[in-house]
């Protein structure tokens, strides 16, 4: 069955889609959008939930964007493993998605085969150029310069994308990486038809962005406007490029054409990436986090990435809970989360790092011993104030914009995947001739011990700036296993906040027994220690909020958390999708 969310954009994808396209009229479209609402709802009364996922037998694909749903989706369908329709995805989503999708920037991704064999993580993390230095981002008076490592050619680390596709293909896919290229350069080069969150972000970022003449030039029409919904968007220089990279291989990018633009890009304006820089870039094979919960096994991002330590930590310690009993985001709950979020954090910014350089207590604090200390430390009535948290003593020594993607194949092979150039389009500097984004990774290192980045994330001395070394993350692509057999495929961006959201649809299936729309789409809390309150979605009651306040808590409404996008696979082999609403061209497809 080909079903997509009913949020999606109705154009195809380059793919085959155009003279489908051709034919489809408006007025055909609304009455397929339409008709999926109606069998939505019937579905709904049924089966008695609000949210009701896409359901497929063969392959899964959910994306924060339908024409990378779709390629990836054509991969599967035409043969392909979940490896190559996840490469075929992010490359896509670096063409349709500039905010987040990449190659100027890294990530991390999760495969998990379909046979029971050991799940492997590919770390494909930027890097610090080899001349970052521990205080760059300071000005003489050893005060913080944000903008220096947020909107400078300083702000960029090493890009690990493209590296780390060709090594996950590599070791696991079917496809060329000219194949897998293939629609992404075909999508750059014919265009693509832009939805109205794309013109959104190009509005919101608009001062940013325009300072830099080749961001101009690449993102905004001639006469400076953003491109319009219903407009067809066509990168020729990021086409380019991505075809120097399907002909040459990733030489290209490190060693080539590519990496030459990005070297000039840094030397006209006072950058630290230089050839050899880009030329000793490897991306790093690493044992994932491991953790129990309920009797599931959940797999999550080891470090430079924070996720998966901190995931396995908040839950060992609410398996002392019954969650399932106290509900969902009641306010019991909601302040158990809450109280053990603080404590995880607390430990994030002492602890995290990259391992490479530092040795960070990664079976203390993901121990059930060590859970069990901090879970004792928890008063059921009332808050304890973040000023009293320190972070705790785990056992001895032996990680706003993002994007996810997860797959599952016939086989039963699954793919989590984020990747990031850190804020919305990165530092929003274009590298000029190559029509990519640049990352402002550098950020996410601690620029100064106990001086907040842009998430609000208090980093120590584990997360100094360091040659060479990675920056630590949030980022938390998620597999988790039932009976040896993969379950459950998640993950998100939203910085810091990535954590507590994959952390909630773990908890929504385990524990509240929800089907995996709802799991994603439900409202979200989070605490992260500093600042010290929790940050909640619309759609938790006043009466809840009352409660928590009651304990102490200081509750505090934003904007929505995380995209996270979902697969879950029942014990019949039914695979249910889940894209979050959250974002307007979230899609899940399956066959
Ligand atoms: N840049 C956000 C993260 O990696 O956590």
């Amino acid at each position: 069955m080909d079903t997509r969310h009913p949020r999606v954009m109705p154009e195809k994808a380059a793919t085959g889609g155009l003279a489908a396209r051709k034919l489809i009229g408006t007025a055909a479209l609304f009455c397929c959008i339409a008709l999926l609402h109606i069998q939505a709802s019937a579905q709904a009364i049924l089966e008695g939930e609000r949210f009701n996922p896409v359901t497929a037998s063969q392959g899964m694909v959910v994306t924060s964007h339908t024409l990378a749903t779709q390629v990836a989706l054509d991969v599967l369908k035409d043969g392909g493993n979940a490896m190559d329709a996840a490469v075929t995805a992010g490359f896509a989503l670096a063409v349709t998605q500039p905010r987040s999708g990449n190659i100027g920037g890294g990530g991390f991704m999760l495969f998990s085969p379909g046979n029971g064999e050991p799940v492997e993580a590919i770390d494909y993390r930027e890097k610090a150029p080899r001349r970052a230095t521990e205080t760059m981002f300071q000005d003489e008076q050893g005060n913080v310069v944000q903008n220096r490592s947020r909107f400078t050619h300083k702000a960029a680390g090493v890009p690990g994308t493209v590296a780390g596709f060709a090594l996950a293909l590599e070791r696991h896919g079917t496809l060329s990486l000219k194949q897998a290229l293939a629609p992404a350069i075909r999508l750059a080069s014919e265009g693509f038809i832009v939805p109205e969150r794309f013109t959104e972000g190009l509005e919101q970022a608009r001062d940013r962005l325009t300072r830099w003449p080749a961001t101009l030039d690449t993102f905004y029409k001639e006469d400076g406007s953003a491109w319009q919904p219903g407009e067809r968007f066509k990168q020729p220089d990021l086409a380019r490029t991505l075809k120097r990279i399907a002909d040459h291989g990733i030489k290209d990018f490190y060693q080539g054409e590519t990496a030459k633009l990005i070297v000039d890009e840094m030397q006209r304006n006072d950058g630290l990436i230089t050839l050899e820089d880009l030329a000793s870039y490897q991306p790093a094979i690493r044992q994932p986090i491991h953790g129990t919960y309920r009797g599931y096994e959940v797999y999550s991002m080891s470090p430079p990435s924070s996720g998966g330590t901190h995931i396995v930590q908040i839950l060992n310690i609410l398996e002392g809970y019954p969650m399932a009993e106290l509900g969902h985001n009641s306010a019991a709950s909601i302040h158990r989360m809450a109280e053990t979020m603080k404590l995880a954090y607390a430990d994030r910014a002492t602890y995290l790092g990259d391992t490479d350089f530092v040795e960070v207590p990664l079976n203390g604090l993901t121990s059930k011993e060590y859970a069990a200390s901090l879970r004792e430390k928890i008063d059921l009535e009332t808050a304890r104030p973040s000023s009293d948290i320190q972070a705790g003593d785990p056992a001895g020594f032996e990680s706003p914009e993002t994007t996810h993607f997860s797959i599952v194949d016939r086989w039963g092979n699954a793919v989590s995947n984020t990747y990031t150039i850190n804020f919305s389009y990165g530092s929003g500097i274009t590298v000029a001739g190559a029509g990519f984004l640049l990352n402002n990774e550098m950020d996410d290192f601690s620029a100064k011990p106990g001086v907040p980045n842009a998430y609000g994330l208090i980093g120590g001395e584990a997360n100094k700036i360091e040659p060479e070394k990675r920056m630590l993350s949030s980022m938390s692509p998620t597999i988790v296993r039932r009976d040896g057999r993969n379950y459950l495929v998640t993950g998100s961006p939203g910085g810091s906040r990535i954590i507590t959201t994959t952390l909630q649809v773990l908890l929504n299936v385990i524990d509240h027994g929800m089907n995996i729309q709802s799991a994603v789409s439900v409202p979200r809390i989070h605490h992260q220690w500093l600042p010290d309150e929790i940050r909640i979605e619309q759609g938790i009651s006043a009466d809840t909020i009352s409660l928590l306040e009651t304990m102490g808590h200081d509750v505090v409404q934003k904007s929505s958390m995380g995209a996270i996008q979902s697969i879950l696979i029942e014990d019949n082999g039914k695979l249910t999708g889940g894209a979050d609403p959250r974002r307007s061209t979230s899609s899940a497809m399956g066959f």
